[in-house]
């Protein structure tokens, strides 16, 4: 998923003021009770319309907190002091103090940095009865325009012959037996016990996703069941700690690890699931940031090209769509941040952080790719970008106009434009960063960079508008302490009548509204300014408010998931729409998530399955949703714009009556 932990711890500690989370008693995941931060906290403060309601690009920083008040919002951060002065925060050993020892014994001391772990109700592969009979589908809500269902949503237009109709989902969200089968532990594993740790200050705890939905063990059922529903494609990550345990290109293969992603990988091709994988959604070895500071070091490069070169040897002619890296832009900008700060490596700090691992994350990729044509890999090969290019928030307002593309160089163009266009960072980027923070290509670099994609993918899960820092973006650019440095620009998402751009999805993903709207006009963008013979829409979705706080006892309320239903119905039918008539070469796209996960330090709360898991089960039964049913029929169903258009006809009439 999308969500960036800056971004998401600064919204569940607003939200938390306001609810408690603390169900799925087995494994309490989030737990937020009312609290207030301490004033000593507050960092900086801005003056802003009221009608803002959301501040984005504050991801140099660090665990932020929101409050609103009538006239301002008060941006509030967990002080350095406090943090590191806390006892119950273990230091992470100096980078570079642990031992390269690729024996047990040094496997067992990387696993102490972390302590134990849970140990899943399941330790083998389950096989299950398969076919997977289908549930009776759900009935049609009533009348039809409260909730779209597949045959409202323009029966003349098919996706194109070949179209990847898949869901998605990530290794340490879904798979848990984090210690099992000879795997390394990940910065995950041990990065979000420490926030745990952190966090007991303002009354949150947040789990490690040491079991989850058990995927590890669960895969073939899971895949039987995405087959059952006639979804054609499962877009999925590899565990780069399972793969290599210590992660350096010196160390051995874990041949488990091996065996077990060929397995997964056939178990999707018998069930004529096609396999995308994702060679990196987040989760470098631990061993990495232990060694050499992980992505804030040049040496990643060689390291990450090793284990594609692995990857891609092992899985040669099984899998045909490949991405090196997931939303590499969040992945980054949440180096400088505790607790990934932990281990920067000398000269790199928390404000340049994220644009040393930009450089060196572009070069990895590069190598990848490189290395990828080189061995004659078959198939095809990208990374997925994520974000969105904004609208002016003031229609014809140019500071506003300039905004839209601050946001877009900063969230999409940081990576886009070195690859698909310019083989160089944004000009925006390069005149507000000076080169120690953001390294300059030299030119045989960006040679190397530039074109090295198949197709473009975007995780675009909503649209906003975008406008300018109260201040001006002239004296934001120009001071480097403003908050709001160095993208200086706000997101916005509500109109300027303070009407919000579409529904809202759970309060636990503030930063998601359903947009439907603007999704053709998105992707006209996407491929006017980064274009490629064929995009992507690797990853959309969301979550049905409130969902999360439901116990297993509600499963009927829980599988009743209209907003969610909408959102997909929705935006499929626009992408149908963006395909046919703007004539954007859209060729596949993935609903996020396969099932419930953990939604990185969100925990298990903020649900954006088509399938409920039974958090309280010890088989972790899985649960098909309204969802998911409407998602399998949507490619047998269609039909014409023109019932949408009948439908808010009806809708007039019944106002109007
Ligand atoms: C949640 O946290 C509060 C405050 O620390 C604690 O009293 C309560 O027992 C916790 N609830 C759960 C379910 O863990
Ligand atoms: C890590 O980031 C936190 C904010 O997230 C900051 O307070 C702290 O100073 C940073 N630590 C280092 C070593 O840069
Ligand atoms: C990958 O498969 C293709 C097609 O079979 C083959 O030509 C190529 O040599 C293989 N590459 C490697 C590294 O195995
Ligand atoms: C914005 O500018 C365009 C072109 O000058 C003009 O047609 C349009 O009416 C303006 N919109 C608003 C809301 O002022
Ligand atoms: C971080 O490093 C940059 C580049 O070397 C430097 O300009 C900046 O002053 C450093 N920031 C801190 C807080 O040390
Ligand atoms: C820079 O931003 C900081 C934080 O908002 C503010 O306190 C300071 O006055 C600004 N400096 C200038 C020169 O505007
Ligand atoms: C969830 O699992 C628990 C424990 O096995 C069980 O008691 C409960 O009935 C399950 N809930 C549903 C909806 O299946
Ligand atoms: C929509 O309304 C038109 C005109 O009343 C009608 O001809 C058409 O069949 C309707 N379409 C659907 C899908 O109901």
């Amino acid at each position: 998923m999308y969500l960036s932990l800056s971004y998401t711890t600064l919204f569940v500690c607003f939200y938390c003021a306001e609810v408690v989370y603390s169900q799925d008693a087995s494994r309490t995941i989030l737990n937020a009770s009312r609290t207030g931060l301490p004033s000593s906290d507050v960092v900086g403060s801005i003056t802003i319309p009221t009608t803002l309601t959301s501040v984005s690009n504050i991801e140099t920083s660090s665990i932020f907190s929101l409050t609103s008040s009538a006239s301002s919002i008060i941006i509030t951060a967990a002080p350095t002091s406090t943090a590191s002065s806390n006892p119950s925060i273990a230091p992470f050993p100096p980078v570079g103090s642990i031992p390269r020892d690729y024996t047990p014994a040094g496997l067992s001391r990387l696993w102490d940095l972390i302590g134990p772990v849970e140990i899943p109700p399941i330790t083998t592969t389950v096989i299950p009865q398969t076919p997977i009979a289908l549930p009776s589908p759900p009935p049609a809500l009533y009348p039809p325009f409260f909730a779209v269902t597949p045959k409202d949503i323009l029966p003349d237009l098919k996706f194109p012959k070949g179209f990847l109709f898949g869901v998605a989902s990530a290794a340490y969200q879904v798979e848990g037996a984090v210690k099992d089968e000879g795997k390394g532990p990940s910065v995950w594993d041990c990065f979000l016990r420490a926030l745990d740790k952190l966090l007991t200050r303002y009354f949150l705890t947040i789990l490690p996703a040491d079991v989850v939905d058990l995927h590890y063990y669960l895969y073939k059922e899971d895949v039987a069941r995405i087959a059952a529903l006639g979804i054609n494609s499962h877009s999925f990550s590899i565990s780069w700690a399972r793969i290599f345990p210590f992660g350096a290109a010196d160390s051995p293969v874990n041949q488990e690890g091996i065996d077990h992603y060929a397995d997964v990988i056939a178990t999707h091709l018998k069930s004529n699931v096609t396999p995308v994988v994702t060679l990196f959604h987040w989760d470098p070895p631990l061993a990495l940031s232990a060694y050499y500071g992980g992505f804030a070091s040049p040496n990643i490069v060689d390291d990450f090209i090793h284990y594609a070169k692995t990857v891609f040897t092992a899985y040669n002619g099984s899998v045909h769509t490949w991405y090196t890296f997931n939303e590499p832009q969040v992945f980054c900008s949440e180096l400088g941040s505790f607790p990934f700060n932990l281990t920067l490596p000398n000269g790199v700090n928390s404000s340049n952080a994220q644009f040393q691992c930009s450089y060196y994350l572009l070069k990895a990729h590069a190598g990848a790719v490189k290395a990828f044509r080189e061995m004659h890999i078959t198939g095809e090969i990208a990374f997925k970008s994520a974000d969105y290019v904004g609208m002016p928030w003031r229609t014809n307002n140019t500071e506003d106009v300039d905004a839209v593309e601050r946001h877009a160089a900063f969230g999409i163009g940081i990576f886009a434009d070195p690859v698909y266009t310019t083989g160089d960072w944004p000009q925006i980027l390069k005149d507000t960063l000076p080169p120690d923070y953001l390294p300059r290509f030299t030119e045989e670099e960006s040679k190397e960079i530039l074109g090295e994609s198949d197709f473009f993918a975007i995780d675009a899960y909503r649209t906003y508008w975008n406008t300018a820092p109260p201040e001006g973006i002239g004296a934001c650019v120009k001071n480097l302490s403003d908050p709001l440095w160095p993208s200086c620009n706000l997101e916005v998402m509500v109109d300027l009548n303070g009407w919000a751009s579409g529904p809202a999805s759970d309060p636990l993903t503030p930063w998601l509204q359903a947009t439907p709207q603007f999704l053709r006009t998105s992707f006209k963008e996407y491929h006017r300014r980064w274009p490629a013979p064929k995009i992507y829409f690797s990853e959309f979705g969301f979550t049905q408010p409130f969902e999360g706080l439901r116990t297993p006892a509600e499963l009927s309320q829980i599988t009743e998931d209209p907003e969610r239903t909408n959102y997909y119905m929705t935006y499929l039918g626009e992408l149908l729409l963006s395909i046919h008539e703007d004539g954007i070469p859209v060729e596949g796209a993935f609903a996020w998530a396969i099932m419930d996960n953990a939604e990185w330090n969100s925990g298990l709360s903020a649900r954006f399955g088509i399938q409920y898991v039974n958090y309280s089960s010890p088989n972790l039964e899985r649960s098909y949703k309204r969802s998911a049913f409407a998602l399998c029929k949507f490619m047998a169903f269609s039909e014409t714009l023109q019932a949408l258009k009948n439908s808010s006809r009806l809708f007039q009439q019944h106002l109007q009556n």
